[in-house]
């Protein structure tokens, strides 16, 4: 199994490098260049702030594999939402083991009933893995960002526990030990 950290000051310099490569900054609403001053700003800014959970994701040899960042976590209505990324190559299916992981600690540890998504129109391995996990779509119709990528769709995704618990959990589950047993997917 997948681990679950939050992210460390010794971090910051491998998740910066994550961060900013082309193949993740192209699926981000932000994509400019991160300078480390910005980056270590940013982190020093949400180190305390309760509406932000910044984890890193360690595979079973105790390597970092990724990020997964949660905002906006609201504790009144038990909602949040997410976001993610994969550092340098890592095999099929790294993305569905580190999510499942960070689900289970949306619901639990940080006690949310709803996880919200932003996912970008063009970014097909986002919309797939959302829907592998049992994440629906919003809103029927395409909305328009109003961030730096004005004109891209932006599609709206959420997941709720009663949904993860009553069903995906264990199907996600099943999936992610298939994938540790040999490869097979579903
Ligand atoms: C999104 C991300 C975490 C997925 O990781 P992953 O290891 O490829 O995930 P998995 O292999 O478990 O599954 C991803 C699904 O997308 C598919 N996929 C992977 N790369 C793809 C690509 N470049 N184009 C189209 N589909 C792709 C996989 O085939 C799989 O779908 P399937 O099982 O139906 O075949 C990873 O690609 C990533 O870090 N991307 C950059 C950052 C990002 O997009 N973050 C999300 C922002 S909302």
């Amino acid at each position: 199994m997948f681990s679950l950290r939050p992210v460390r000051d010794e971090d910051l310099p491998l998740i910066l490098e994550w961060r900013n490569s082309p193949s993740v900054r192209a699926k981000m609403f932000t994509t400019h260049v991160i300078t480390p001053e910005e980056h270590d700003a940013h982190f020093a800014r949400i180190q305390d702030d309760p509406t932000r959970r910044y984890l890193l994701c360690l595979d079973e040899q105790g390597l970092p594999v990724g990020v997964v960042t949660f905002t906006d976590i609201d504790q009144a209505t038990g909602s949040c939402e997410w976001g993610f990324y994969l550092g340098g190559t890592t095999g099929r299916g790294t993305g569905t083991k580190m999510l499942y992981g960070a689900v289970e600690y949306a619901f639990g540890e940080l006690g949310m009933r709803t996880i919200g998504a932003a996912v970008l129109g063009t970014n097909e391995a986002s919309i797939r893995i959302h829907l592998r996990l049992g994440f629906q779509l919003e809103d029927a119709e395409l909305k328009r960002a109003r961030l730096p990528i004005a004109s891209t769709p932006v599609h709206h995704f959420s997941l709720t526990e009663q949904d993860w618990t009553s069903t995906w959990r264990a199907r996600v589950g099943e999936l992610v030990r298939r994938q540790d047993e040999g490869g097979a997917r579903g």
